[in-house]
């Protein structure tokens, strides 16, 4: 299975990856680091790119993962991502991010200085992926201090 990974950072789930794997990120500096990190596993690639214009062909993933950038971005950034994953990727796109909804005290802290500007709840989550991808199954799982939602969608 080809994987996409979009916003990848440097490169973090590159290697619970066993096939191909493309990462793509705007940060130069992320990209170098992945890429010296990944040099002996050629089949881990990385990329500089705006994950709002990617120049890649339709259908030309079978997965996509966008992990953890959701509330980095506004919803008109994440429908414009969500809208070209639909058309690159063959199958399933997986899309994690933090729940606000959390009452341990140490999560709270953990949101607290997390330095995304959109943190949202669970149903914004929705409405936004909804908006571009159909939603096939849903879950929650805790994360270290996060306690995290995965949407498996598909293109509509
Ligand atoms: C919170 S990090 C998530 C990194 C990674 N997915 C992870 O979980 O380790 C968000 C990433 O989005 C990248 N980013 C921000 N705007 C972007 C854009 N327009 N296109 C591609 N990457 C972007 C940042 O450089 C950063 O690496």
């Amino acid at each position: 299975m080809s994987v996409l990974d979009v916003c990848c950072g440097t490169g973090t789930y590159a290697a619970a990856v066993p096939g191909p794997y493309l990462g793509l990120d705007l940060n130069e500096r992320f990209v170098r680091f992945a890429r010296r990190r990944y040099s002996n596993l050629p089949r881990k690639q990385f990329v500089v790119g705006d994950a709002t214009a990617m120049p890649l062909p339709r259908q030309s993933f079978d997965t996509a993962i966008f992990i953890d950038a959701l509330h980095h971005f506004p919803v008109e950034i994440n429908r414009a991502i969500f809208h070209q994953l639909a058309a690159i990727v063959r199958a399933e796109i997986l899309i994690v991010d933090v729940s606000p909804h959390v009452r341990n005290p140490a999560k709270r802290l953990a949101l607290a200085i997390d330095r995304g500007d959109f943190i949202r709840p669970v149903a914004q989550q929705v409405a936004i992926v909804e908006s571009e991808l159909r939603i096939v199954r849903r879950s929650v799982f805790d994360q270290g201090l996060y306690t995290q939602t995965v949407y498996v969608c598909r293109a509509p």
